[in-house]
């Protein structure tokens, strides 16, 4: 099934409450909260705080994305603010499996990322615990940035290995995710999109979310 996944780093934060029930209300299937811990990556977002703060405006799926660098430390307090899914890097230095039961122990879905250096199979060990796997189009760290069009085998072998071992977990890619961009990512087996500056930057965010919808269903490969 694909989702679109709005990302919040490109909206207006001095209303982060009204920016959520609109893109709930505008069609989204989660919000991509991204936290950064100026460790991590070289730049400072927000925290479980502020994601605590936004939780009771809407009920959609909070879709949180951890750049930080000990990941393990903060899941409950990620948890408790209102986290659906927690996904977190796995160049971190947490303890991968450690940090993926701790997910799912606090009534979390669990995810991992991969940054573009990465490969693919490094994922593999850990795909039967998970919800979904993240294959990042950009360096993580800032909105805004150009798709990485060669990050799709890394997409394609991790589609791949799921269909193979008959799992049910969501590919996601973050970066770059436009309507150009939505087709190619589709078609190497993507099926969830975040997207920033395509969705909050867009005159009409239900029909750029609609129109993403449409572009990654016509790609993506049939069963
Ligand atoms: C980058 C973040 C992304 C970012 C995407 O480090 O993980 O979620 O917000 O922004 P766009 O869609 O503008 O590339
Ligand atoms: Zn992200």
């Amino acid at each position: 099934m694909i989702k679109i996944s709005p990302s919040v780093l490109a909206s207006d934060f001095s209303k982060l409450g009204d920016e959520t029930i609109r893109m709930e209300k505008s069609g989204a299937d989660m919000l991509h909260l991204d936290v950064m811990d100026g460790r991590f990556v070289p730049n400072i977002s927000f925290g479980a705080s502020v994601i605590k703060a936004i939780r009771n405006k809407s009920d959609i799926v909070f879709d949180v994305h951890l750049m930080i660098d000990e990941p393990l430390k903060y899941i409950e307090d990620f948890a408790k603010a209102g986290a659906d899914i927690i996904t977190f890097h796995i160049e971190s230095s947490s303890p991968v499996e450690e940090t993926t039961e701790k997910i799912i122990s606090c009534g979390c879905r669990a995810g991992i990322s991969i940054k573009p250096a990465t490969s693919a199979e490094e994922l593999f060990p850990y795909l039967d615990k998970l919800s979904m796997v993240l294959v990042m189009t950009v360096e993580p760290g800032f909105g805004g940035q150009s798709f990485m069009a060669d990050m799709m085998p890394k997409v394609a072998a991790l589609r791949e290995e799921i269909k193979r071992r008959g799992l049910d977990v969501d590919v996601q890619v973050d970066g770059g995710i436009k309507a150009s961009t939505v087709p190619e990512a589709a078609a190497a087996g993507a099926n969830v999109f975040v997207a920033g500056s395509a969705v909050f930057g867009a005159e009409d965010a239900e029909k750029e979310i609609s129109s993403l919808r449409d572009l990654a269903e016509k790609n993506y490969p049939q069963e």
